[in-house]
């Protein structure tokens, strides 16, 4: 792995699964996990093995079947889950334990009625444990987006002392301005003892729209992996959606950081993970959603017909996206009915497009969207076809 490169952690399969009425079973799972080692993701986080038996049977096949990809089970700093995540992950070829306690002072004072230094304990036992089983552990602070700086960074040395080679850094409320993320992650990287030994990860949560853009600023401070999800699915706002922190990243290629998602397989899978969970994409979702490469105004139209450049950051190719659309509404102009025209075998002059625009003008205002065969009858039905 290059200094350059953000490792993808995909938890679809895990906080993405924790959407309400959203459960999948383990033949779905695998069929996704499949699709994500597909699509090049560096670590599939496959469950939280002691929730349930079918969780704990999930992890377990997804670790026999997964070939490249590190598999990952989640814990709280708790021995038994830490057993039992182990257990399940026995056949990965690359297992990953990912363990964690709170360590806001509302976490510690109201989930577990303790201090920071039994945290500080706690911490240090679990990734030790943890390390009795496998060599790749992950630990996670939870709500590190709402811990204080300095208290963090001892948690995170404690971390690393008992062997932990990755830090998760949760904004789990989903809190944190992208400065303020950006800035903790800094802090982390300039005063945690250690820190050379691990990589600092970042997953944040939608609760006010941020995830994306901390999850950025996050990489540009210094952390090196984003736990995401395919549609940024998950609890309440969800988590950061997994295509568009890789197309900020692509898209931007000065910020010198690349990922090993290859992009085409995006859209399949985006689409995948909304009819296995039965949840619905918003069709202005960026990079996947359908409207995502749609062009409805006459003078937006105009101008990608003449250069895709003029309203396109990205080639629909790149994500998976056949083409562009251009959808023909009642604000639509003639360079977009010429198009559409074109496309269904009509090529019009000047002079026929005068007037089968007036015609389309007359339908457009009676439906919400032309479709192709509203196309022929437009055409047919025009003075200069009679
Ligand atoms: O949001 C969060 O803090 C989490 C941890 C359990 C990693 O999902
Ligand atoms: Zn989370």
């Amino acid at each position: 792995m290059s200094d350059n490169n953000v490792q993808i952690f995909d938890t679809t399969l895990r906080d993405g699964e924790q959407v309400p009425g959203c459960k999948l079973n383990t033949k779905q799972k695998l069929v996704i996990a499949e699709q994500l080692e597909n699509l090049g993701v560096d670590v599939i986080e496959a469950g939280f093995p002691v929730s349930s038996p079918g969780d704990f049977k999930s992890v377990e096949e997804i670790s026999k079947l997964i070939k490249h990809t590190t598999v990952c089970g989640l814990t709280r700093a708790v021995e038994n889950d830490i057993k039992v995540a182990a257990e399940a992950l026995k056949y990965a070829k690359y297992p990953r334990i990912h363990t964690g306690i709170g360590t806001s002072a509302s976490h510690i004072k109201y989930k577990f009625n303790s201090n920071q230094g039994a945290i500080l304990e706690r911490a240090f036992e679990a990734v030790k444990f943890a390390k009795s089983f496998v060599e790749d552990v992950e630990f996670y602070a939870e709500d590190a987006g709402r811990t204080d700086n300095e208290f963090l960074a001892r948690v995170c040395e404690m971390a690393i002392k008992a062997g932990a080679t990755v830090l998760n850094i949760p904004d789990t409320t989903g809190y944190c301005l992208p400065s303020e993320y950006g800035a903790k992650i800094k802090y982390l990287k300039e005063n945690v003892k250690g820190i050379e030994k691990a990589i600092l990860s970042c997953h944040c949560h939608n609760d006010l729209g941020l995830a994306t853009a901390n999850s950025i600023e996050g990489v540009i401070n210094g952390a090196r992996q984003i736990e995401c999800t395919i549609n940024g699915i998950g609890e309440r706002a969800g988590n950061t959606a997994l295509e568009e922190v890789v197309m900020v990243l692509k898209q931007h290629p000065y910020l010198n950081l690349d990922t090993n998602i290859k992009t085409p397989h995006l859209y399949g899978i985006s689409q995948l993970v909304s009819e296995s969970m039965g949840i619905y994409t918003q069709p202005n979702k960026a990079i996947v959603g359908a409207n995502a490469f749609a062009h409805s105004s006459g003078i937006h139209q105009d101008g990608v017909i003449k250069n895709r450049a003029t309203y396109e950051i990205i080639d629909p190719k790149d994500v998976g996206v056949t083409e562009s659309a251009i959808v023909l509404t009642a604000r639509s102009g003639r360079a977009a009915l010429a198009y559409r025209a074109k496309n269904v075998g009509y090529e019009l002059t000047k002079l026929q497009l005068d007037d089968v625009y007036a015609n389309f003008l007359d339908f457009a205002d009676q439906k919400k969207e032309i479709n192709d065969q509203d196309i022929h009858q437009i055409i047919e039905t025009s003075k200069v076809y009679q």
